[in-house]
């Protein structure tokens, strides 16, 4: 049940359509997915993912979708898609990415929002990904991994700590900030309990230091969106009002209105509301630093170590380096991170053992099938199949390492001995 201060407030904020807002209970939470254009081109996905879909109208690669078994096609293994509440995928939308761009996602698990960052990004510059909660962190790593990105590391720290060694370092930054959670309460109730141990008076100064810390770390001319998944104007736009105060270089840009926007509070940001858009409730806002200046982007091609099995790859690599950690072969993205906990440095690309070298899963899911000497590609079922831990029998004669793939998207790797493939892939991503 909704409680009293919470009600009065949301009448306060929506007046005639508070009625309306109050309904939007008895509907259903819209299911949706994103597509990952990294690997797959939109249109490409429409032809081939069997289940129904209807496009998110504020985002080209956003769907909602009705069958619950959607999130268990192969497809979603491959790393081809990932699912997001509709409302969660605007930030990641609005935020303008440039390829080169050095971009942090502050508070960032599980990753929803870094996944578009990197689609932006397009394999060139950096996406430093971080959240102050490990185990959350766990969960965002899969999930890039899954998609299969190189350009990119996590770490794990208060992203205030990030202001004093980074100062004007990023060149965008998304501050998806920690908050009461009143736009999630339709789909996930458990939060209007939470709401009442901490409410807005929790959140208000978390977030007055998280968006300072964020607007410091900005470059002259970056570009920071703030957004959370909260409607209290005291954690949406008196946050942003509290940072226009304070940094008098900072301003406001405008967000492309769709059908069911509104407007924030003298016109600070958006908000989307359950009754007037098909979405759950969010607040993004977008800012500026100053003015932009031109930036030049070096690309510069790191030298593949020589081991073995790297002579498979038909890859290159751009912007940091191989280095060995603890039996460990990583790809290492420029950034310097000494000092601070980290998740995960780059691209984790396998260990090395003593006889050989055993290829990573994340490996795997970044390669397109001609970025490997030796590929195959399995129907549905033995997927499926595959996805299990299972031997695969072909019809091919094949013999040595291959990446295995669905209609040409990586699933793993596979040791081919004649028509029979011993399944590689990593025992963490074997589905039940
Ligand atoms: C709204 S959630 C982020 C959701 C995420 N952006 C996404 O799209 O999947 C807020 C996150 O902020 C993290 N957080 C809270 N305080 C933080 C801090 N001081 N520094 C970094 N992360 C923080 C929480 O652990 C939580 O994962």
């Amino acid at each position: 049940m909704l409680p009293d201060t919470y009600l009065h407030n949301m009448k306060d904020l929506l007046k005639e359509e508070f009625d309306d807002y109050l309904a939007s209970f008895d509907d259903e939470p819209v299911k949706s997915l994103r597509v990952n254009t990294s690997k797959i081109s939109v249109s490409d996905f429409l032809k081939s993912f069997p289940y129904e879909l209807e496009k998110v109208p504020w985002t080209e690669d956003g769907f909602c979708y009705k069958d619950n078994e959607v999130n268990k096609h192969p497809y979603y293994y491959a790393g081809l898609y990932y699912i997001q509440e509709a409302s969660a995928m605007l930030p990641g939308e609005m935020l303008p990415v440039d390829e080169g761009d050095i971009v942090l996602d502050a508070c960032a698990a599980p990753g929803g929002k870094s996944l578009k960052i990197l689609n932006k990004l397009n394999g060139t510059g950096l996406l430093v990904s971080n959240d102050i909660s490990a185990s959350r962190c766990n969960a965002l790593l899969r999930n890039i991994e899954r998609q299969g990105y190189v350009n990119y590391l996590v770490i794990v720290t208060d992203m205030k700590n990030l202001a004093v060694r980074y100062p004007g370092y990023f060149d965008k930054i998304i501050l998806d900030a920690p908050c009461s959670g009143e736009g999630m309460f339709r789909k996930d109730p458990s939060l209007i309990e939470a709401w009442v141990r901490r409410g807005n008076e929790y959140y208000v100064p978390v977030q007055k230091e998280l968006i300072t810390a964020a607007v410091k770390l900005l470059k002259e001319g970056g570009m920071l969106l703030y957004s959370t998944c909260t409607f209290s104007p005291e954690e949406d736009e008196e946050i942003v009002r509290y940072a226009l105060n304070a940094f008098a270089d900072l301003k406001l840009l405008p967000i492309k209105m769709h059908e069911g926007f509104t407007k924030g509070k003298d016109g600070i940001g958006v908000k989307l509301f359950p009754h007037k858009v098909k979405g759950e409730g969010h607040f993004t806002c977008l800012l500026q630093k100053g003015e932009k200046r031109p930036q030049e982007h070096i690309k510069r091609k790191a030298d593949l170590p020589d081991i073995g099995f790297l002579k498979h790859l038909k890859k290159d690599f751009y912007n940091g380096e191989f280095m060995t950690i603890n039996d460990k072969l990583y790809f290492v993205p420029d950034f310097d991170h000494a000092g601070i906990r980290t998740l995960r440095s780059g691209l984790l690309l396998g260990e090395i053992t003593r006889y050989l070298f055993k290829p990573s899963q994340a490996l795997a899911m970044s390669l397109r099938p001609d970025e490997f000497d030796q590929s195959i590609n399995l129907d549905n079922g033995q997927a499926l199949r595959y996805l299990k831990g299972e031997t695969i029998r072909t019809g091919t004669d094949l013999e040595g390492y291959v990446l295995v793939c669905i209609d040409g998207y990586p699933l793993g790797f596979g040791k081919a001995a004649g028509s029979s493939i011993k399944n590689l892939i990593d025992r963490g991503w074997i589905i039940r």
